[in-house]
């Protein structure tokens, strides 16, 4: 086989064998096939598309480039999470534990964040000494016995992925759908859980900026999935504006820690009830809709969700005594009002630019050896939707200096769209692929 071939196959719109692609894709791991025809074959990609049996063929292909976790030591079901990426999604902070309440496991690796967007690592390490370099079998048998485990992925799982994917960025070829599908798909069966739920952003801070693309993209996450043999839900939901009100590492896990306390009745407790409701149904643990969600709000209103977290973070060397006195977590010395120049209605805060400005006060990375400052960051004060006085305050800094701090301001409220007239929000839950 020749790459040549395979790359002036697809750009005529060809279809590409299973052989073809195990072929390319084994090629280009090893180090046979050069970054220049991987890249030609990535915009080929992107501009002809893969139909599902090609995008299946590649995700497998992917997926057996590296390493994979065997669960089969832990008792029950196991379920993983994943979201396409947001601004202020704390989601696996609370999701996690909630559902380990309800009886169903949850082994889930994550990254660290990178540009405006925020990894679980990075807000998990605001806890003195949590540790999320955990090996293996005690990762196992964390999940096995507190009922869930988030760590940094230490197994070389999908080093075809970890390639393809660092090429696309720097080729204008991540927005592909069965790029994107293949390359989450590869990773989310490499970690090895029964059950796999998927929150698909749309909206203007997502991949997929329209409602159509999301639901295309959910289709044929669920599909793969299912040839894969996985059960696979994606819940598309709105990225219009940040989830949750704190962006920024210390400050999320605040957000979270009231979310686990009942505290917290907005839309990041929204979204985790729907993922969590999906993980029940798809696991077994409750009949149906309303009896799943009943034992999630029955998890926080209890105080088990809490005492999970709790358990969770002591099983990696934290210290829980943030748990229960959140003030005890890392903070800013500087904090500085944001006043609104003019009334309205919120119409949209853009997410990106909100990440951004946690970035520039230090909480985000501009390239992957950056340190984070887990202290700073934004709570915004004002959702779409909300009715604004002149002068009131959208959202509060948390910097490390004054000056960063007045910079930070005129960014933030440059992220808010205003309205003359009243605002309906768009329901978060746009609807559920399975
Ligand atoms: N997340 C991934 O892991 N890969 C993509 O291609 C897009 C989002």
């Amino acid at each position: 086989m020749r790459m040549t071939d395979l790359i002036q196959k697809k750009r005529d719109g060809g279809v590409l064998s299973g052989e073809e692609i195990r072929w390319m894709i084994q090629g280009y791991t090893k180090g046979d096939i050069p970054d220049y025809q991987m890249s030609a074959m990535a915009m080929a990609i992107y501009f002809k598309g893969m139909d599902i049996e090609e995008t299946y063929a590649l995700t497998m292909a992917m997926l057996n480039s590296g390493d994979k976790i065997d669960l089969s030591a832990v008792s029950g079901v196991k379920a993983d999470k994943h979201s396409t990426g947001g601004v202020g999604d704390k989601t696996s902070l609370v999701l996690c534990p909630m559902v380990a309440a309800c009886g169903v496991k949850m082994a889930k690796l994550s990254g660290r964040g990178l540009g405006h967007t925020g990894g679980t690592i990075d807000k998990l390490e605001s806890f003195p000494g949590f540790s999320t370099s955990i090996a293996e079998d005690a990762f196992l048998r964390q999940v096995d016995q507190v009922g869930f485990a988030i760590a940094g992925q230490t197994a070389e799982l999908c080093p075809a992925d970890k390639k393809l994917y660092a090429l696309r960025d720097v080729t204008a070829t991540v927005a592909s759908m069965p790029l994107i599908v293949s390359s989450i798909l590869c990773k989310k069966l490499a970690a090895g859980a029964d059950v796999i739920v998927l929150d698909v952003k749309s909206g203007s801070g997502a991949f997929m900026q329209t409602e159509e693309d999301a639901f295309g993209l959910a289709r044929a996450l669920t599909e793969v999935g299912r040839r894969a043999e996985k059960k696979v839900v994606a819940v598309v939901t709105d990225m219009d504006e940040p989830l949750g009100n704190a962006v920024g590492n210390a400050l999320e896990v605040k957000e979270a820690l009231a979310a686990l306390r009942g505290e917290y009745k907005g839309d990041l407790m929204e979204l985790c009830l729907t993922l969590g409701t999906q993980i029940l149904r798809e696991g077994g643990a409750a009949d149906d809709d309303g009896q799943a969600r009943a034992m999630l709000e029955n998890a926080i209103a209890s105080g088990a969700a809490l005492e999970k977290f709790a358990q969770f973070v002591k099983a990696q060397g934290g210290d829980t005594a943030a748990v229960y006195d959140p003030s005890l977590l890392p903070q800013a010395p500087i904090t500085v009002e944001v006043p609104a120049r003019s009334g309205g209605h919120v119409k949209r805060i853009h997410a990106e630019s909100v990440g951004l400005v946690s970035m520039r006060l230090g909480g985000g990375r501009a390239a992957k050896e950056d340190t984070v400052d887990l202290a700073v960051g934004v709570v915004l004060h004002k959702k779409v939707g909300d009715a604004v006085e002149p002068g009131e305050s959208l959202g509060t800094i948390h910097a490390r200096t004054q000056q960063a701090a007045q910079e930070a301001a005129d960014m933030l409220r440059d992220c808010y769209e205003l309205s003359p007239q009243a605002v309906t929000r768009a329901p978060l839950i746009k609807g559920v692929v399975k």
